[in-house]
């Protein structure tokens, strides 16, 4: 029997390296579905399509040829063959993403491509790393995977989201590199939060609050939730 995972997040909720090592500790495959949109938006910038032009963006999108690596020790993004997997973790990707993950076509086209992911590792014969996986990012939980086995919102507050994120990009979390990472971090949520709702559980959404919890306590915290 195959399990799905659902995890849902805003930035700096630590989603993704949560997911990732709950999926290894469980033998689950892993899927980062916002580095599709980060990987979208690296080949739109690359194809030199202005992001405000709708109708382009979803065109190029269409013909995205993405491949993304499941198994959580060493996921992988590959766009047209080319390994983007550093390239679309830029602050120039990290500001230009939502402008295109907003974009409600794109939104069908990688999610239509979650969703197949998801669905090859529920059939015994195409998993690929154990019997299941774990997807994570902003909308698994209520629109690509409503129905996955365990449903989780990772929360965590603003204070601890900037710190983290800070940490990340500037290597401190002083009062100027969080001041630096303040905007870009809200304006994304802001404009993620048009699209979808990641604030707040929907119905049957278990949510962890990882603010006072380190990685190894929120990893603990979800195994929990998932043994239930
Ligand atoms: O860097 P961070 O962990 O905050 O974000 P990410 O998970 O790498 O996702 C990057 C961006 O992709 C988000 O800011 C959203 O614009 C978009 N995204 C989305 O719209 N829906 C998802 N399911 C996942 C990501």
């Amino acid at each position: 029997q195959a399990i799905v995972v659902a995890i849902d997040g805003p930035s700096g909720s630590g989603k993704s390296s949560v997911s990732r090592m709950v999926a290894q500790r469980l033998g689950l495959a892993f899927l980062d579905t916002g580095a599709m949109y980060r990987a979208a938006t690296w080949w739109c910038l690359e194809q030199g399509v202005p992001l405000t032009d709708t109708e382009a963006v979803a065109a190029v999108v269409r013909e995205l040829p993405l491949a993304v690596g499941v198994d959580p020790a060493g996921p992988t993004v590959h766009v047209g063959g080319t390994d983007v997997g550093e390239a679309i973790r830029t602050t120039a990707i990290s500001s230009a993403v939502s402008a295109v993950a907003t974009n409600l076509e794109v939104r069908a086209e990688l999610g239509r491509l979650q969703r197949e992911a998801i669905a090859a590792e529920r059939v015994p014969q195409s998993f690929s790393h154990g019997r299941g996986i774990v997807a994570e990012g902003r909308d698994i939980t209520t629109v690509i995977a409503p129905d996955a086995d365990v449903r989780i919102l990772l929360t965590a507050s603003e204070e601890a989201r900037l710190a983290r994120r800070a940490k990340e990009v500037h290597g401190s979390a002083d009062a100027e590199a969080v001041q630096a990472t303040r905007d870009q971090v809200l304006r994304r949520d802001k404009d993620d939060s048009t699209v979808s709702t990641f604030h707040v559980a929907a119905d049957g959404v278990v949510t962890v609050d990882s603010s006072d919890l380190d990685l190894e306590q929120t990893v603990q915290a979800v195994l929990d939730v998932v043994a239930q």
